[in-house]
């Protein structure tokens, strides 16, 4: 069973109060809107470009990178979320959503398509063993010198997730990204991560993909 067979009911069915989860602004939301202008701040000048948002949800980065003037492809597994994001942000010439089943692992564009990628929330649903893949997917799509910004629950290191769970006995295990790890990954694609806490158990996280040799 792939990881869109197992979650879509439960992300189908919190498309109705999703944002009203994240305007409580506890728990694993903490800091959310913090988490989601950072991500915007880190795309800088590239949000006037082609960017991806995968795991768009009900659309609500999407909605800052609009306001920016990006013209945004929204990529979610879950019909009822996109519902949502649809709703929200109307149709418009630079917004396109799209259904994708395994959104960071096949995304549904030619090389090099966009300026920027972003990310919030979402990350966390590959799995470890998938990560390497779904960077170089990613890489794959972005153009040379485009930015990759991620916002989500992750940590330092295993180390630092152990210690973490303990503190916070609410959050759930998840396929949680461990920046420690990453960095290879990303520097065998010729990129150096950056990285910016933003609570105990959430990270803002980019780089650039490198212009051709
Ligand atoms: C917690 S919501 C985050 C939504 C939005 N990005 C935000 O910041 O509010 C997680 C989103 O990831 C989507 N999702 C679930 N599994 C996924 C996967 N394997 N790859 C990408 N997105 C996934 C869900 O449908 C949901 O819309």
């Amino acid at each position: 069973m792939d990881s869109r067979q197992t979650h879509m009911p439960i992300f189908d069915r919190w498309a109705t109060t999703y944002d009203k989860s994240v305007d409580s602004a506890r728990g694993v939301f903490a800091r959310y809107e913090t988490v989601l202008d950072l991500v915007v701040d880190r795309i800088g000048s590239h949000a006037s470009g082609r960017v991806l948002d995968i795991g768009v949800g009900t659309g609500n980065l999407t909605q800052r990178l609009l306001h920016r003037g990006a013209k945004v492809v929204g990529l979610d597994p879950s019909e009822a979320m996109l519902a949502k994001a649809n709703a929200k942000l109307s149709p418009r010439s630079n917004l396109q959503l799209v259904r994708a089943s395994d959104p960071f692992l096949r995304i549904p564009f030619r090389d090099e398509s966009f300026d920027a990628i972003a990310s919030t929330y979402a990350y966390h649903h590959v799995r470890p063993d998938h990560k390497e893949a779904s960077l170089q997917e990613m890489f794959r799509v972005l153009s040379p010198g485009g930015v990759w910004v991620v916002g989500d629950l992750m940590f330092e290191d295993e180390q630092d997730e152990q210690a973490a769970l303990r503190t916070y006995s609410w959050l759930e295990r998840e396929h949680f990204a461990r920046i420690a790890e990453l960095r290879p990954f990303l520097a065998r694609l010729g990129a150096k991560l950056d990285s910016h806490p933003i609570t105990p158990f959430t990270w803002v996280i980019w780089t650039s993909k490198p212009h051709h040799k």
